[in-house]
């Protein structure tokens, strides 16, 4: 099992065009079983839980191939709309996989997704959602079998109880080939939800709303190939940001999706940092010690602050003059990371969704293991901010995420090794 090696201690500087956005390729892959045609994605990250995707387009008989940040994915012949629950469990977003198999074939096999690092992850909301488009859905077990009895599913008018990400992608892939209009209220607004109907409308889909509450969806028979570029990691781009900031360095982020980022923008501004930004670059410098942050930092749907920037900011907050507080709405179990923060000299304290980190003079190398994707990558942050030298393991977890970290950070001075 590979690991991180990171001397910490230097101020990282330098300048970094940003990957594609991960959360966008999954569904956008996924959405590439509706079309008829090769889909080109260009910028598409090159991720394992991307070549998880690709595997499974693979495994149903589409033809899914890379060069570089372009994937290839043609879906003209599809030999099963099966996915085995071994390739389910690779990834949790293997769920989409559902809505879009669904709008393709009328009819899926997947697995029940489970629990994972971030805690229970339940999918009732997008089981009620297709169940109002007509889908018959059986549980059997541990297998999700869903039929639309007419081949098709219906368009319906369909209320979230919270602005779920997955359940929005889910519905939208199943309605763009359904029979007849779909309506989402309370749908999830995240830039991702509107990179996929992007690409969506590109293939010839009827969609309006995206990046609202409200989601029209016009069903249309079938869809075409496109070209398409998938929009920057703005996420990425947070995790960048905040391990520099830490340093105290400066750093310059290319082909980056400066509205998307501004929720995470306006926080990290309040640390003390000076960030400028024009069309597709942000440019942050920061000279001495970061300053807490003064107001609870609440993770909340977008435009909210992004759950997915938490760890990584608060990696930073650590080693900040002051107390800084982070609520955690969106997941249970979303703190794993602060023991490794803690294990390296923090002062943290979490009590239910709340964290209280008091900011100390500096941290110390310790040997840690990556709890998740983000948590791993805040553990980066932390390790790079440390006196002495830090092994991060079980960075299988980063790498679904972070393109060559390790080759990033040294772009920007640091010492990190993958050995
Ligand atoms: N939820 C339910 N029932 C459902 C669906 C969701 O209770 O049927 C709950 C979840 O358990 C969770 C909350 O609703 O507590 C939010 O879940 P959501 O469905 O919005 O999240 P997701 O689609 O599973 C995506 C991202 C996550 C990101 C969240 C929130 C992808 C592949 N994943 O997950 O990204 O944190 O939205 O923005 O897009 C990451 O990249 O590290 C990551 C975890």
């Amino acid at each position: 099992m590979q690991k991180f090696v990171i001397t910490g201690g230097r101020r990282l500087c330098g300048e970094l065009a940003l990957q594609g956005s991960k959360n966008s390729s999954l569904p956008i892959m996924a959405a590439a079983l509706l079309c008829c045609g090769d889909c080109t994605l260009h910028s598409c990250p090159k991720l394992t839980d991307v070549y998880a995707a690709a595997r499974i387009l693979n495994c149903v008989g589409c033809k899914c191939s890379f060069e570089g940040n372009t994937a290839v994915i043609n879906s003209e012949n599809i030999g099963s709309t099966e996915i085995s629950e071994e390739l389910m469990r690779e990834m949790r977003s293997s769920i989409i996989f559902m809505g879009a198999m669904l709008g393709r074939a009328g009819e899926c096999t997947v697995s029940v997704p489970g629990g994972c690092e971030l805690g229970p992850r339940p999918i009732d909301m997008h089981l009620a959602a297709l169940r109002k488009m007509g889908v018959d859905i059986r549980e059997s077990g541990g297998s999700i079998i869903c039929k639309a009895p007419s081949g098709r599913a219906k368009g319906a008018k369909i209320s979230l109880a919270f602005p779920s990400v997955g359940a929005t992608e889910n519905i939208i892939l199943c309605a763009v080939t359904a029979d007849g209009e779909t309506v989402i209220n309370n749908a999830a607004r995240e830039p991702e939800i509107c990179d996929l109907c992007g690409f969506l409308r590109s293939c010839g889909a009827d969609i309006s709303g995206d990046g609202e509450s409200r989601i029209i969806i016009n069903g249309k028979h079938q869809l075409h190939g496109c070209e398409y570029t998938i929009m920057p990691d703005r996420i990425v781009c947070a995790t960048y940001l905040s391990m520099v900031a830490a340093t105290k360095g400066e750093l310059i982020l290319t082909n980056a999706c400066v509205p998307e980022t501004e929720p995470f923008l306006s926080v990290l501004e309040q640390t003390g940092c000076s960030i400028y930004t024009s069309e597709k670059k942000i440019y942050l410098r920061s000279g001495s010690r970061l300053r807490a942050v003064r107001d609870r930092i609440r993770t909340m749907p977008h435009p909210g602050f992004p759950t997915d920037a938490q760890a990584v900011l608060m990696a930073a907050l650590c080693v900040a003059d002051g107390t800084s507080v982070f609520e955690e709405n969106i997941f249970d179990c979303r703190y794993r990371h602060t023991d490794a923060f803690v294990k390296m000299g923090a002062d943290i304290q979490v009590l239910g969704k709340v964290a209280v980190i008091k900011g100390r003079e500096k941290l110390h190398g310790a040997n840690v293991e990556a709890t998740d994707l983000r948590g791993g990558a805040a553990m980066v942050i932390a390790a790079l901010c440390a006196e002495g030298s830090s092994e991060i393991s079980r960075i299988c977890h980063i790498d679904r995420g972070y393109e060559k970290m390790e080759e990033a950070v040294g772009l920007f001075g640091g010492d990190m090794r993958r050995v």
